[in-house]
């Protein structure tokens, strides 16, 4: 039996239909995508009708959960307020209400009956929060979290880079990221989940896909302007594969955060001038730059 399973889309289309081909060439026996399937980037709708034109079952990430905040106030408000989450303000306006819908339907983990009852149970960062892996350390929580879980395999994405370990008699394995990879590539990366000897072996692939297409995407849309500050952090990632958001957050921007969108944008460029990044993004990101304003922050979607 044979499992493919990919994660962390982030509305890139182009990487998205590249893995599904690769998919499609393998004949496996099921397709599941582990979270993270839309935000922050333009195509966060057309991903999501492929993936539902294909029945293919999606567990809920970490991401799906930012979109929602913008639905349900209750959910998470400092989401709606703070400006490092205003990709996903941009992604939610592009989605349609049964888009919208589907996703809050959406479950934590979902289960693939294995071979005599080797069951896979899939989720996106844990089987405890969509937003916590077990890859970052398992505490008391999570020991319980996964102890509870009767499969002996659990397999997710969230990390963005291909990862697996043994922990007491379960298998954990999290597969690269197919929108926004993260290491010496910027191809697409997907987990074949393959059955044979009486237990899971786990194959990481890598997939090319028209990277210039998803940047096509991203500059035709009002993403680097909607998105802020953040959203070109991000395409940065996207174009080297390399963390910008997480060192720029925890080593670059000042605590307490800065409370203005023009002090973020500030920052933001001192970052990426700090890494010799601001010159090679200016293609893409000048006419944000200049145009933005404050005030377009300020609109209220309540
Ligand atoms: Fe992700
Ligand atoms: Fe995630």
């Amino acid at each position: 039996m044979k499992i493919a399973l990919f994660a962390d889309v982030h509305g890139n289309k182009a990487a998205l239909e590249a893995v599904l081909d690769d998919i499609d060439r393998q004949h496996p026996d099921a397709i599941i995508c582990a979270g993270d399937a839309v935000n922050p980037f333009p195509e966060s709708e057309v991903v999501w009708k492929i993936l539902r034109a294909r029945n293919i079952p999606v567990v809920r990430g970490n991401h799906e959960e930012y979109m929602l905040a913008y639905y349900q106030p209750d959910r998470n408000p400092d989401i709606r307020r703070l400006i490092q989450f205003m990709p996903a303000r941009f992604t939610a306006r592009q989605l349609s209400t049964q888009t919208v819908t589907e996703i809050d339907a959406l479950p934590l983990t979902h289960t693939i009956a294995g071979p005599d009852g080797d069951d896979v149970l899939v989720c996106h960062a844990s089987p405890l929060r969509a937003d916590r892996s077990f890859a970052a350390g398992i505490d008391a929580d999570m020991t319980a979290a996964l102890a509870h879980v009767p499969a002996k395999t659990i397999a997710g994405g969230h990390v963005h880079m291909q990862w697996q370990m043994r922990w007491r008699d379960k298998f954990l394995v999290l597969t690269g990221s197919v929108g926004q990879p993260f290491g010496d590539t910027t191809d697409a990366q997907y987990l074949m989940l393959t059955h044979r000897n009486g237990k899971w072996h786990a194959a990481h692939r890598t997939v090319p896909y028209n990277l210039s297409a998803t940047v096509r995407a991203i500059t035709e849309s009002d993403f680097l302007k909607e998105g802020g500050p953040m959203a070109w952090l991000m395409l940065d990632e996207l174009l080297t594969a390399e963390l910008r958001m997480v060192p720029f957050l925890r080593k670059f921007c000042p605590t307490p955060r800065p409370e203005t969108l023009s002090e973020w944008r500030d920052w933001v460029r001192r970052y990426l001038e700090a890494i010799g990044r601001w010159e090679p993004l200016q293609p893409y990101i000048r006419e944000a730059y200049f145009v933005f304003r404050d005030a377009c922050f300020v609109t209220s979607d309540a």
